[in-house]
């Protein structure tokens, strides 16, 4: 008597289950990046889903909140939703992701990479960084240095000293 029960109790959960663990096997964002031979460290942490066309490359990730940080001296941002084509050591057609440089954000629309270096483009300029810098993900906000919050508190420093000028002057 015991034993149909247990089947079915076996069967339903089975069911139940098998689409959740199925679920958990399909790789993270990380793990994408990685099988296309880049480093974790270009998409911050905080994504939240990503889509992937295997068979063109073209994706598209989500982040929960746009996210800004410094890195190396750069500032970088990323938006909500960021799109391009990944291939082997290749990024193209990329958008959602800005750097500044001098007083402007342009987009980053291409990144390659080169044995340990990694080349981001901005169309006419490039510029290339050691692969070391992105083997973590930085964090929103205080990047790398989220440890001891440089990034954030020497901004907000920046920013009370800024304030202290012009209401002084
Ligand atoms: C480039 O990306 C845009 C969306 O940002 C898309 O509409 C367009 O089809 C893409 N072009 C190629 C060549 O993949």
């Amino acid at each position: 008597m015991s034993f149909p029960i247990i089947s079915c109790l076996l069967i339903i959960s089975l069911t139940l289950f098998s689409p959740a663990t199925l679920a958990d096997d399909s790789p993270t964002v990380y793990e994408v990046l990685q099988e296309y031979n880049f480093p974790v460290g270009l998409l911050p942490k905080g994504i939240t889903s990503y889509e992937l066309d295997t068979s063109t490359g073209k994706f598209t990730v989500y982040l929960n909140k746009a996210c800004s940080f410094t890195i190396e001296g750069y500032d970088l941002k990323y938006k909500t939703k960021i799109t391009g084509t990944i291939s082997k050591d290749r990024i193209t057609n990329l958008s959602g992701i800005q750097v500044k440089v001098l007083f402007f954000w342009v987009n980053i629309v291409e990144v390659t990479r080169d044995g340990d270096e990694l080349e981001f483009s901005v169309g006419i300029i490039s510029a290339d960084f050691p692969i070391d810098n992105f083997e973590e993900s930085p964090q929103c906000d205080c990047g790398l240095d989220c440890v001891n919050g440089i990034g954030f508190q020497g901004e907000k420093a920046m920013e009370f000293s800024f304030k202290r000028l012009v209401f002084s002057s």
